[in-house]
């Protein structure tokens, strides 16, 4: 059917093609592309002075895997934060701290005390009477006021306040193993958002309509894009015209992503033909990398609402269940602070790996228990595997191997192992591929195969019981080089690898 080849490949040939693509300390090497490009990853950006929760997770995990693989694949990254740290929201949690003079008590964490806060406020407007909310609107709009002017109390309070939400979020990012080059928010760019406006407002491509300024872009099927009210005041769409502006001239990336959830489609939209009316050619070098939702079993999560499980009270039920988990293995065997250390890395594999096997453009649904379990496709049951792996070396009696030297990879005769070299083989194209398509879903996919191969020879070919010593050295050669292989995959995910488990 159709035209096709079919090849037959020696396992030493392909066993030796694995072997050139390591480095010395057995990491896989870099690719080296076709066209470097240099990106700028934004990725993260939760609002400060509302709730982190798992949502959020996938956001982060999604943006740092997108990094770590365009750096395999040999490109430079910049990765970028963008807090909301000011607007409507923070005015609103402010107002009603300030309001009803609540402070945290020194057992809060302080951000997520915040997050209350806010949720507390938004019901508090929500429940006034038509007098009450005439009166909490001025309250709050005073608040705003100085806050965008920086002085007065409700400035000083944010400083503050500001802080206790970073602090959170740096909490987060450190057990989730992620990290910025740069740090940006909201308040860096508002100022000059605003010139921005009066400048091409004056050159007439920004235009009026009922006293409101903004791009006219129904042209291009994307209605008008306001950026500056009546009242005077810019927009969230206003700060990411400044943004863009801001980062193509400190940074010229070749391509800038905006990993942001799916409901705001139409918003970068917008931005981005504002950008390209503005005559800003570098906007067809912007690209919104859209995920969808992660839901609970309990349905949609609104941190406005407040039905939602603080991203820390989460994290600690996590490394609880994994902890139950560990205790129930190797009671006796492990101290508890060994048990303690693992069950913090399986939490962080069942949350990385769980949101990363999934398309982006797919929902989640959060489901604690089944991302924990060691069977099945999960985190913990790719970190299994490397332990197996692991154990396998620590426990031969052959402990001299060099993959590099002597060994009679011909010896591999089973078709398990034929598999397994191949699927190692495949390693950078599928890591190519999945950046092509910024879908690091691919290459979770991949190391889920590469897992269930592995099984499949561990469970056809014996290494232990072989009589036959070179053939018992050439099984062992293959553990290691796939554990070279099988490592620097995890790594890319940023799954912990345990020696132990
Ligand atoms: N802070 C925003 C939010 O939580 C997301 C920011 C997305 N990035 C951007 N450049 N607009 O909704």
């Amino acid at each position: 059917m159709g035209p096709y080849v079919n090849i037959t490949v020696a396992p030493n040939e392909l066993a030796k093609l694995n072997l050139t693509a390591l480095n010395a300390d057995h990491s896989v090497k870099a690719v080296t592309p076709e066209n470097k490009h240099n990106y700028l990853i934004e990725h993260s950006q939760p609002n400060t002075h509302k709730e982190l929760h798992i949502g959020h997770a996938r956001n982060s995990i999604l943006g740092d895997t997108l990094c770590r693989l365009l750096r395999q694949a040999g490109h430079d990254v910049h990765a970028e934060n963008y807090h909301g740290d000011e607007g409507a929201h923070v005015a609103k949690c402010l107002w009603y701290m300030h309001e009803n003079n609540l402070k945290p008590t020194a057992d809060d964490n302080r951000g997520t005390w915040l997050g209350t806060i806010y949720v507390a406020s938004t019901k508090a407007i929500e429940e006034a009477s038509p007098e009450q909310a005439e009166e909490y609107k001025k309250k709050i709009s005073e608040a705003l006021k100085q806050i965008e002017e920086q002085s007065g109390e409700y400035f000083e309070l944010w400083k503050e306040t500001r802080e206790w939400s970073m602090d959170l979020f740096h909490t987060f990012y450190e057990w989730l193993d992620v990290e910025f080059e740069r740090e940006g928010c909201e308040s860096i760019v508002s100022e000059r958002s605003m010139q921005i406006v009066d400048e091409y407002f004056e050159k007439g491509v920004f235009v009026e309509s009922d006293g409101a300024i903004g791009a006219d872009l129904n042209d291009e099927n994307l209605g008008f894009c306001l950026l500056k009210k009546s009242d005077g005041r810019g927009l969230y769409a206003t700060k990411d015209i400044a943004l863009a502006l801001k980062r193509f001239e400190e940074v010229h990336p070749d391509t800038c992503i905006y990993v942001v959830d799916n409901r705001q489609s139409y918003h970068f939209k917008q931005v981005f033909a504002t950008l390209g009316k503005m005559g800003f050619k570098e906007s067809e070098r912007c690209f919104h990398l859209a995920y969808d939702m992660v839901e609970t079993k309990n349905g949609a999560m609104s941190s406005r609402k407040g039905n939602i499980v603080p991203i820390l009270a989460l994290i600690k039920q996590l490394q609880q269940n994994a902890f139950a988990i560990l205790e129930e293995r190797y009671k006796g065997q492990w101290s508890d602070e060994q048990i303690e250390a693992h069950s913090s890395k399986i939490a962080l594999a069942a949350v990385r790996y769980g949101m990363l096997k999934v398309d982006a453009e797919k929902k989640i649904t959060f489901d604690m228990n089944e991302w924990l379990t060691l069977e099945g496709n999960t985190g913990p049951y790719l970190q299994y595997v490397y332990t197996r792996m692991s154990s396998l070396e620590r426990k031969s009696d052959e402990k001299d191997i060099d993959i590099f030297a002597d060994i009679d990879w011909s010896m591999l005769n089973n078709n398990s192992e034929h598999q397994l070299l191949a699927h190692m083989a495949a390693f950078s194209d599928v890591l190519t591929s999945s950046c092509k398509q910024l879908k690091p879903h691919v290459f979770a996919n991949y190391i889920y195969d590469f897992a269930r191969k592995f099984n499949a020879f561990y469970a056809e070919s014996p290494i232990n019981n072989e009589e036959d010593v070179n053939v018992k050295r050439a099984r062992l050669a293959l553990v290691r080089l796939a554990g070279a292989y099988y490592g620097t995959a995890l790594d890319l995910i940023g799954v912990p690898k345990l020696a132990q488990m």
